[in-house]
């Protein structure tokens, strides 16, 4: 019952797809997405940062990627299609008893041209994690995309203490080898959910600059986060095998004055550009931050800020909102959503919402009247050419035809209200020196 056009086409038909192709697009494109494409095309010259070209994924499905073997030689000369969509690197971290949610998660954001990597902590038992990795193998569409992957090795992860940052650094490092094409990094935890679907945030990404990083993030640190920075503590992750207990030291320490600390959330959307920057670039940054954070409590939500304000490559590129709702309380926690909520998620503008109790009734609000999608199917998207309601997904068409819908709306009008007005510049990687208190 699964994809009918499986067969694969001989080299010399690929041209020919790509003319398809291209009259497929302009015909997507003629729709009432013009006026967003003109507000969009403003708002790039507003920021005039630089693009950089994208190349195609590297596992191709003839299907799912007509354009792969002579994208190259294709860069836009129409200036009236669309900019190739961009791709999004995913990271889904989570934990034992996580992986049906997970998989939820994975069908939620999945898209044929995006990168993504499983991570399941030590925690985890080895059979739900090759039950795991089975359930993503036997999808015909992860198989044939190969865009899917489980870390079979655990790294430890604890609440606290730096191993959850070099869990992240490792996964990102992965997604970095694994592909050659993706454009930004995102974090995904078990709990976090999408707002809108992939054709529409990748839709509006395609007129974004792609060094933008969207980051939130303050130098204001206050009594609470100036208390665990002084801290030191010792995660028996980084040197022990088996779980024990983080280690606090009974010494405090000053906070660092070689570079400024900015705090932030813990969730981010960075470039590639950035990411290369800290795990593979020649300044020593990134490795001294990493080392002043492997004995401190809240090293995931400092570290990504402070290197990127603190790098004048990096600093105008920073935009301080990352995209995802979260509502917190007086002790500056995120509270759980529901059904309450769904009216502020809508209004919100944001592409995911954090955190979600296990299959609370909002998730399926947002499946039904927000994704079109079932929890165990991914969400339809332009690539998706079936006819009836239940195959839509199991024939294929090319994967770079994007099919916006009213949640690129959102995030546009969203976008808007971020750039259209120049405070946002006043946001960037500002330094408040009445916060350094020592
Ligand atoms: C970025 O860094 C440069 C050089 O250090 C500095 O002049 C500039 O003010 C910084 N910009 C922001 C937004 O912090
Ligand atoms: C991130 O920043 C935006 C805007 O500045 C704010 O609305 C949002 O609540 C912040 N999110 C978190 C998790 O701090
Ligand atoms: C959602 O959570 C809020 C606060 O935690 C609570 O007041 C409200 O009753 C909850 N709504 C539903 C539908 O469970
Ligand atoms: C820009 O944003 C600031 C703060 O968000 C607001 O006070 C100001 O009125 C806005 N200006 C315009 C022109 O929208």
């Amino acid at each position: 019952m699964h994809n009918h056009n499986h067969l694969q086409p001989p080299p010399t038909t690929i041209s020919s797809a790509a003319t398809t192709t291209s009259i497929c697009r302009s015909i997507t494109f003629s729709t009432p997405f013009i006026l967003l494409i003109t507000t969009l095309f403003s708002l790039l010259l507003i920021l005039s940062l630089s693009f950089s070209p994208t190349t195609p994924p590297p596992h191709p499905h003839p299907s799912l990627f007509p354009n792969y073997l002579n994208s190259p030689s294709t860069p836009n000369d129409q200036t009236t299609l669309p900019p190739t969509p961009p791709s999004i690197a995913y990271l889904i971290s989570g934990s034992t008893k996580d992986s049906s949610r997970i998989l939820r998660l994975l069908f939620s954001i999945y898209h044929p041209r995006n990168q993504y990597l499983i991570h399941l902590d030590k925690k985890t038992s080895k059979s739900e994690l090759n039950n795991l990795a089975l359930t993503v193998q036997s999808v015909p569409v992860f198989k044939a995309a190969q865009n899917v992957n489980v870390i079979g090795k655990a790294d430890f992860r604890y609440k606290i203490g730096s191993c959850s940052l070099a869990a992240k650094l490792h996964g990102a490092s992965i997604l970095l080898k694994l592909s050659k094409s993706w454009d930004w990094f995102i974090n995904l935890s078990a709990a976090d959910y999408p707002l809108v679907t992939q054709d529409d945030l990748l839709h509006i990404l395609s007129y974004l600059p792609k060094d933008l990083n969207f980051v939130n993030h303050s130098s204001y640190i206050g009594w609470r986060e100036s208390k665990k920075l002084k801290l030191i503590v010792v995660d028996p992750g980084l040197y022990l095998a088996e779980e024990s207990e983080v280690y606090y030291a009974t010494q405090k320490r000053v906070l660092p004055d070689a570079y400024r600390l900015f705090t932030g959330s813990s969730s981010a959307i960075l470039t590639r550009k950035f990411i290369e920057y800290c795990i593979l670039g020649s300044e020593n940054l990134p490795r001294t931050l990493l080392m002043y954070l492997s004995n401190s409590p809240s090293s995931e939500s400092v570290y990504f800020p402070t290197i990127l304000c603190n790098s004048q490559k990096f600093n105008r590129t920073t935009i301080n909102h990352n995209m995802l709702y979260a509502s917190l309380n007086s002790r500056s926690q995120a509270r759980r959503l529901n059904s309450s909520d769904f009216n502020d998620l809508l209004m919100s503008g944001a592409a995911f919402a954090s955190p979600f109790k296990v299959d609370d009734p909002v998730l399926d609000q947002i499946d039904h009247e927000l994704l079109h999608h079932n929890r165990d199917e991914p969400v339809p998207g332009g690539w998706c050419l079936g006819d009836t309601e239940t195959n839509k997904c199991s024939v294929w068409g090319d994967a770079e035809i994007l099919r916006p819908g009213p949640g690129a709306k959102r995030l546009e009008k969203h976008f808007l209200e971020l750039f259209s007005n120049e405070s946002y510049l006043s946001d960037q990687c500002q330094y408040e020196k009445s916060s350094s208190s020592r």
